[in-house]
């Protein structure tokens, strides 16, 4: 197996030989111990051909992929060298096991690294699969903050699925505006929406038309811009892990010629299905198997299209090469343009087909303690545009919530338990709503600990007339079972009759359809404080997201890294 991540030059692999792997030997077990280090600075990029300041990880974006097995440690060191900006970064899908402080949330679970700290993230990789880490800190992961883990099953352990060869898929979207920029735009009474993509990247790799670039520094032959190739060997078969950190789209991933069986989704074993293309919202990675047999005298396309929006956003490309072709020889044909954009149904479709792996079912607790309903909706605030949750829009508190719960400086944010549900007798889900006003809180859900909660994502219409959007929804420390997904308002006296508690797929982040609802069940056994929101980079800025807090009084002493500001600093260890 290759150990580098795909799609980086030599030159770019050589930071990884830092990479040091120490072996731990405790008991029979042998967990091994993986350290980086980390300088994360702005650089110019040109991952589009489009010249842009982009937060990079020892001088790249995507940053290096971190290979590990599962039950290992990784440390990394993250040195933040942005000169005038905060930074944490999350490890996305990993659960924090014992370690709530290192989940990177900045508000929720640690103060901000300031410039010129040094931060050490220590965490255990308790499960096998494809997740992803970036940026937790304003609108700083649009700027390019991201990357890939790949946890390996323990040594021994056979998946249930054959493949020759392991290769990696991050799929982005990009804006050559910076996120300063976007983050003014959006917090202004004079609301400027980000606007869709420039491009879509595959690999950290888009393509921007140059004759289109205005003012700035744009240049087509630029080796940063060349497509993502993935060289195959006629007969062989790749697992794809494809991942998407979107700030905003929706993706639908196709290679041209080729079927996909999807195998995985966010480090679950899948009842294997066979698509064409692939649905991927932002925060959810799916392994899928292709097959080279197709006719080895040619290239093929292998695209990204936005769905869900009506994008302008141009297709993204990488090149399927099938050896011993020229890998930079250009498919002879048409880019594929992938299903209609306002196709829910065919989206919903799969979602519905995503389900456990016979053999490594988790049936999920048979009922539930508590059902929290959450409806997403637009709102304003004072003239502001949100987004909020049972018109509550999250605001972060100064002092994240895992210091002030531990050291019960309660006063430090709102006491007042956030929303439970909605006027869902009353609400008509297909109108713009009567009342946009919402409110700004830092409101919380604490949970009983071990306890077994329902959460009922409800999807509504925007602001606009007819309009409905579809929000990926991620939560922090825990994998969800999706028991359901429906069309229209949930109804909890009928609804949960219809939950699907045989073979529910595990995940950690869901799409929430337009005009649909989602069930997820979970166990409230991690003790922390865990955000808990939509995916979507703006949305969450503009507080579309809840925390939920379990535990917390069974942790032992927050480390000291992770505090310092607000009265944080006073604390004493
Ligand atoms: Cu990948 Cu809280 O996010
Ligand atoms: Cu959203």
């Amino acid at each position: 197996m290759d150990l580098w991540p795909d799609g980086v030059g030599l030159a770019a692999k050589l930071p990884l030989l830092f990479f040091l792997i120490i072996s731990a030997t405790t008991g029979s077990v042998r967990a091994k111990i993986h350290y980086q280090k980390w300088e994360v600075a702005y650089q110019f990029k040109s991952p589009d051909c489009f010249q842009k300041l982009a937060i990079t990880i020892n001088g790249r974006t995507p940053g290096p992929t971190i290979i590990a097995e599962q039950g290992d440690t990784v440390v990394i060191d993250v040195k933040n060298a942005l000169l005038t900006e905060n930074l944490a970064i999350h490890w996305h899908g990993i659960r924090q096991i014992g370690t709530p402080w290192f989940d990177g949330t900045e508000g929720v679970t640690q103060c901000p690294v300031v410039p010129r700290d040094t931060f050490t993230y220590r965490f255990v990789v308790d499960r096998s699969g494809t997740y992803m880490y970036h940026a937790h800190y304003e609108m700083q992961r649009s700027a390019g903050l991201y990357g890939l883990i790949r946890v390996l099953p323990p040594a021994g352990v056979v998946e249930p699925f054959i493949y020759d060869y392991d290769r990696s898929i991050i799929l982005n979207d990009w804006w050559h505006q910076n996120t300063y920029e976007q983050a003014v735009g959006l917090s202004s009474k004079n609301f400027t929406w980000v606007g869709e993509p420039q491009s879509l990247l595959i690999n950290g790799r888009g393509k921007f038309n140059c004759s289109n670039a205005g003012g700035g520094v744009c240049n087509a032959t630029n080796p940063e811009c060349s497509p993502y190739v993935l060289t195959v060997i006629p007969g062989k078969t790749y697992r794809l892990r494809i991942a998407s950190i979107t700030s905003l789209s929706a993706l639908n991933f196709e290679v041209e010629g080729h079927n996909l069986t999807v195998i995985a989704a966010d480090g679950h074993y899948v009842k294997p299905f066979m698509v064409k293309n692939l649905n991927i919202y932002s925060g959810e990675t799916y392994s899928v198997l292709l097959k080279a047999e197709q006719d080895p005298s040619r290239n093929y396309w292998a695209v990204v299209n936005v769905v869900s929006r009506n994008s302008t956003t141009p297709t993204g490309t990488a090149i399927l090469n099938y050896y011993p072709n020229h890998p930079r020889r250009l498919p002879p044909t048409v880019l594929p343009t992938g299903p209609l954009w306002n196709d829910t149904m065919y989206r919903f479709n799969q979602s519905i087909a995503t389900r456990s792996h016979p053999d490594y079912i988790r049936p999920p607790p048979t009922t539930s303690d508590r059902m929290i309903i959450l409806l997403n909706t637009q709102n304003c605030i004072d003239g502001y545009v949100k987004w909020a949750v049972n018109n509550v829009s999250l605001n972060l508190p100064q002092i994240p919530y895992l210091i002030t719960l531990k050291e019960r400086m309660l006063h430090a944010f709102d006491q007042k338990p956030a929303p439970e549900t909605y006027d869902y007798k009353n609400y008509d889900i297909y109108d713009v709503q009567k009342n946009r006003n919402a409110t700004a809180s830092t409101s919380i859900h604490r949970l009983v600990f071990n306890s077994t909660i329902d959460v009922i994502l409800q999807n509504a219409n925007t602001m606009k007339r007819n309009n409905s959007e579809t929000h990926p929804w991620h939560l922090h420390g825990h994998a969800f079972w999706v028991l359901g997904y429906g069309m229209g308002k949930f109804d909890p006296e009928t609804d949960p009759k219809r939950y699907n508690l045989v073979d529910p797929i595990m995940k950690n982040t869901v799409a929430v359809h337009p005009y649909g609802w989602t069930a997820l069940r979970f166990r409230a056994d991690n003790p922390g404080v865990w955000a808990f929101h939509c995916h979507i980079e703006p949305h969450f800025f503009m507080g579309m997201g809840v925390v939920f807090e379990e535990g917390v009084d069974k942790l032992g002493k927050l480390p000291v890294a992770i505090m310092g500001c607000g009265e944080s600093k006073h604390i004493k260890p």
